[in-house]
């Protein structure tokens, strides 16, 4: 949030936050020391502050659309999926944006934006990690795609990623600790569990504006899941464009192998915000189904099943783990 804007309001904004700082129950970071409980969600306190930017000067538009995952469920995928299908009269596939560009610069964080926003060709694309109830009502006009994965995946694949992330002053965080974090809901943007019921009850009470999509149905049917977005962003895929094979060419594009073997996720670097510097190919690991088996024992994995088969149960979501 680079460039908030200077005036009254902006400082009122860093005056609430330092107090709600002082007040908010503290448990430990995963990459940095604490997180604080704002409204059931365990945030940074630089994204606290950030909530109540979004919350006093973000403006939503009806045409706008949404990405929202917990972290490292596959945002960055399904933002690659969703740029280049909604972008595909803009680019050939021999020349195109995600060539030389990381996903993550497709189109940015509502948590990591500067204001007021500018620059937007329409439908504005935005992502978020936030829950749903931690973001404004005014948002619900718009469209929003869910993106959710395996909990036990998301927490090997955070645990990684936030290791790598984590401030050099503080001692590792090992997977044991890490797991029972977890597993009582701390971790930046969780309760996992929470995050996810927040976007399906909203999905419960506007089925028309939100798209679940789950990372392991994505790695299964590709073509499907990009039909399923380019209908949902408003632009269906044609019968012309099938006979052309513009979704292999999509889902080509934005494969694991394709992209993790690009110039730019191998070196390039991506800024969120002052705060966060992120080598890109950090971003892509394996990008597998099932990698937990490496990590977690039998004990682990029936204890974050049991969690989810009870948060979950009666809500209608099934996610693939419960099956
Ligand atoms: P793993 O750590 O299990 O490999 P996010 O994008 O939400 O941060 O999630 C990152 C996870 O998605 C990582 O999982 C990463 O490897 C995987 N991923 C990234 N790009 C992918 C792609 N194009 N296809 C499949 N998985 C991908």
């Amino acid at each position: 949030m680079s460039s908030a804007p200077d005036d009254m309001e902006y400082n009122k904004i860093c005056e609430k936050h330092k107090h709600l700082i002082e007040t908010l129950p503290k448990g430990n970071g995963w990459r940095v020391q604490h997180l604080y409980n704002y409204n059931g969600f365990w945030l940074p306190p630089m994204i606290i502050k950030n909530n109540l930017l979004i919350h006093t000067y973000f403006k939503s538009q009806p045409t706008d659309i949404y990405l929202a995952s917990f972290m490292k469920s596959g945002n960055t995928w399904l933002k690659a999926l969703m740029f280049s299908t909604l972008n595909r009269h803009r680019y050939t596939f021999s020349n195109h944006f995600l060539h030389k560009h990381n996903p993550h610069s497709a189109f940015p964080f509502l948590e990591f934006l500067s204001y007021p926003v500018t620059g937007f060709t329409v439908p504005r694309l935005f992502a978020t990690h936030s829950a749903r109830t931690l973001l404004p009502d005014c948002m619900s006009s718009g469209r929003f795609v869910y993106v959710c994965r395996d909990p036990k995946d998301v927490l090997v694949s955070k645990w990684l990623f936030m290791s790598r992330l984590r401030a050099k002053d503080l001692p590792p965080l090992s997977l044991e600790d890490a797991f029972e974090l977890f597993c009582r809901g701390v971790s930046e943007y969780g309760p996992y569990w929470e995050h996810v019921m927040s976007y399906w009850r909203a999905n419960l009470e506007y089925p028309d504006k939100i798209l679940f999509v789950k990372y392991e149905e994505v790695k299964k049917h590709p073509e499907v899941v990009v039909r399923k977005l380019a209908a949902f962003m408003g632009k269906p895929i044609t019968e012309e464009e099938e006979e052309k094979g513009v979704v292999r060419e999509i889902v080509k594009l934005c494969s694991f192998e394709n992209l993790s073997n690009l110039d730019v996720n191998k070196n390039g670097v991506e800024k969120f915000g002052d705060m966060v510097e992120v080598e890109n190919h950090t971003y892509f690991r394996k990008g597998e189904i099932g990698d937990w088996k490496n990590y977690l024992s039998e004990e682990m994995k029936e204890r974050v099943d049991r969690i989810t088969y009870e948060k979950l149960r009666g809500s209608g979501l099934i996610l693939t783990t419960m099956v």
